[in-house]
């Protein structure tokens, strides 16, 4: 049922502040003596002991689930203090790529039914790993076959474009930091801030998806375009990956995220007065290698967007001729929740403006259930 919407894409985006609520709900708790700020994850609580003794921790999973998986792999090695890699199903199987017993190997799969995620599921069993699920789907493959896990519990999601899936999953994934990080006076004080700005985060997401119609807007100048660079760093490299996939599969436009750190290394190359290219430059510990990014882009006259902090606009744009999208600031860690909403508007407003299904994007499928 699409109530008011016209697309499901569309509902899903909108029912954002909602299903991070129930994603959420009896997860945020206060624990000990001193009542300090905590999460439970009750499908974790009896695994969490051999989680934390592990040597490594693996995140598999493909498309927008390795993005979502991806936005976490920071604040999981800062709290926890554990190596963090990443998989792709598909390239773990390709290569045999080595699994111990001493990993923790998590799988993060919407569905709970993609056939790359789940072989890569049995060749971590074969090899000893701890299997863990993060999954949406209760009673799928993913969800009964792993040792424990975690189900996000965003609800039914239809369009194929995952997008309120993505934003719960990258939640569950900071939760689970939280939880295998434990309680250490040290890093009690960010611990705390992480679990207040969870708290705050429907709220925030409700806000800059107020962003709809200047996204509208953005996409009516965008919609004749061959192409759109999408470039972020650190917590926001995941943003750009995950922004650049919404627009090539609904919209059917070619989109690319690059690593700011890589712009040098060959991206630079395209820059022109033609090519769009949004930068991400919201505030967190990379925002001034990402303003010198903005100024090497300008001096390359490059087409820039530049999505900042409120408040921001001034010190991150070199011209007048720049367009800024300005959004809520968070927890650094929770800040591509909120970085990726007006990314999926814009996906899905390009989409309607250039006439392509928005739900049903030709050649795809919700569930990659073969090879
Ligand atoms: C569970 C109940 C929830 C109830 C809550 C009350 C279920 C599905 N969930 O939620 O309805 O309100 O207790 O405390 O009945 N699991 C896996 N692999 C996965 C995902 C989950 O093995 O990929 C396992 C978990 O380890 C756990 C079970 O499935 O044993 C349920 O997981 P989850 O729904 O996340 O647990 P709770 O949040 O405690
Ligand atoms: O159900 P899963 O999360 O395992 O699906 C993984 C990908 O097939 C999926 O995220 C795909 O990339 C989406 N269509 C992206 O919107």
């Amino acid at each position: 049922n699409k109530g008011h919407y016209e697309h499901y894409m569309q509902k899903e985006i909108h029912e954002q502040p909602e299903s991070l609520t129930t994603t959420m709900r009896g997860r945020l708790i206060r624990r000990g003596s001193s009542k300090s700020k905590s999460v439970l994850l009750g499908g974790l609580k009896d695994h969490l002991k051999t989680i934390r003794r592990s040597r490594r921790i693996v995140f598999i999973g493909c498309g927008t689930s390795y993005n979502a998986a991806l936005t976490a792999r920071p604040i999981l090695e800062e709290l926890s203090g554990i190596p963090v890699t990443m998989e792709i199903a598909s390239d773990l199987l390709d290569r045999e790529g080595p699994i111990y017993r001493e990993d923790t190997a998590v799988f993060v799969s919407q569905s709970g039914e993609t056939a790359d995620t789940l072989l890569a599921l049995q060749y971590a069993l074969d090899n000893g790993a701890l299997c863990v699920g993060i999954t949406n789907t209760v009673g799928s493959a993913i969800a009964r076959n792993t040792h424990c896990g975690v189900h996000i519990n965003a609800g039914a999601e239809i369009g194929v474009a995952s997008t309120k899936a993505y934003t719960s999953q990258i939640v569950v994934m900071a939760m689970l930091a939280l939880a295998i990080g434990g309680d250490t006076i040290s890093n009690q004080a960010r611990r705390e801030a992480i679990v207040d700005g969870l708290h705050e985060l429907p709220n925030k997401v409700r806000e800059v998806l107020e962003l709809d119609q200047e996204m509208k807007d953005l996409a009516n100048l965008l919609i004749a375009e061959q192409s759109l660079l999408v470039f972020g760093r650190g917590y926001n490299y995941a943003t750009a990956l995950e922004g650049a996939l919404k627009v090539k599969e609904v919209a059917l436009m070619h989109s690319e995220g690059i690593l700011a750190g890589e712009m040098k290394h060959g991206p630079l190359a395209l820059v022109d007065e033609n090519l769009p290219i949004v930068v991400i430059a919201t505030r967190d510990v990379c925002f001034s290698k990402q303003q010198s990014v903005i100024q090497q882009l300008h001096a390359r006259r490059g087409r820039l967007i530049v999505m900042c902090s409120e408040g921001d606009a001034a010190s991150v744009c070199p011209s007048e001729s720049c367009r800024v999208i300005e959004v809520p600031q968070v927890q650094d860690c929770l800040q591509p929740v909120i970085n990726i909403v007006p990314l999926q508007l814009l996906a899905y407003h390009l989409t309607v403006l250039r006439g392509f299904n928005v739900d049903q994007p030709r050649n795809l499928a919700k569930s990659v259930t073969t090879q």
